[in-house]
């Protein structure tokens, strides 16, 4: 791969997006094809989640009674076998193994413009360790691809009359995301609260789109109009 000239995006790739028992090769291939496509014109970092795969092995080591870090540690494993699986067919210069730390991923991006990564350490999630990696490489924007189509104001599971917010500041993303935050491992919720505090500081925009309409996802990476939310 040639070296890009634009500005660094960082991707989150919810676990839910890329685990969903329906054609989730098909998915996975389009991605990875998409991403090479548009990492010729930027350094593209990537974070893939857990999703409903690394909840499974959670509750099942709670019910054994392991600690809340090594359950932590087990989500991260399995956001890291994600990884794989998309850098895998992404293939060289990506590094398969993906790095273990926001620096060697920085590292990395040096080498070849193109990396995926899962989680570093317990205690956040994929979303706290991309928006760490967005600050790291001084991105332009960072989007957080993932299985609804952005921000409500209240969630639209339960409340079928909640409305999507178009465009949010930092202090109402902070609240809507502090409402709904616990720190248990594999908890789900809009969007990491360390990730909100280090976006808000790094003033870095942040794009909410489903991650399964890849012409989406691209003009959100090219910073072009997309479908979705945006908190800036
Ligand atoms: P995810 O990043 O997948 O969290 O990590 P999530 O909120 O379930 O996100 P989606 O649903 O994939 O979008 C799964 C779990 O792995 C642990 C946490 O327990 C998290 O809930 N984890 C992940 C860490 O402890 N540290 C990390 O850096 C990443």
């Amino acid at each position: 791969m040639e070296r890009p000239s634009s500005a660094p995006v960082v991707i989150s790739i919810g676990g839910s997006v890329i685990w969903t028992g329906e054609d989730d090769a098909r998915y996975l291939d389009g991605l990875a094809t998409l991403l090479r496509r548009t990492g010729k014109r930027r350094p593209i970092g990537v974070t893939t989640g857990g999703g409903s795969m690394a909840r499974q092995y959670i509750e099942l080591g709670r019910k054994l009674g392991l600690t809340e870090v090594e359950l932590d540690e087990i989500g991260i494993d399995v956001t890291r076998l994600h990884a794989r699986l998309l850098a895998g067919r992404i293939g060289p210069p990506t590094p398969a193994h993906p790095p273990t730390t926001v620096a060697a991923a920085v590292q990395e991006i040096q080498r070849g413009p193109l990396v995926v990564m899962g989680g570093t350490e317990p205690g956040h999630t994929t979303d706290g360790v991309a928006a760490l990696l967005a600050v790291r490489l001084r991105a332009t924007r960072i989007i957080n691809a993932t299985s609804v189509n952005g921000i409500y104001d209240r969630d639209p599971r339960t409340h079928p009359a909640a409305k999507r917010l178009e465009r949010l500041s930092w202090e109402r993303f902070r609240e809507i995301v502090h409402a709904g935050a616990s720190s248990a491992a594999g908890q789900q919720f809009p969007f990491d609260h360390l990730a909100v505090n280090v976006l808000a500081r790094a003033k870095i925009p942040l794009a909410i789109v489903q991650g399964r309409d890849l012409a989406n996802l691209e003009r959100a990476i090219e910073g072009r109009s997309f479908d979705g939310s945006r908190v800036e």
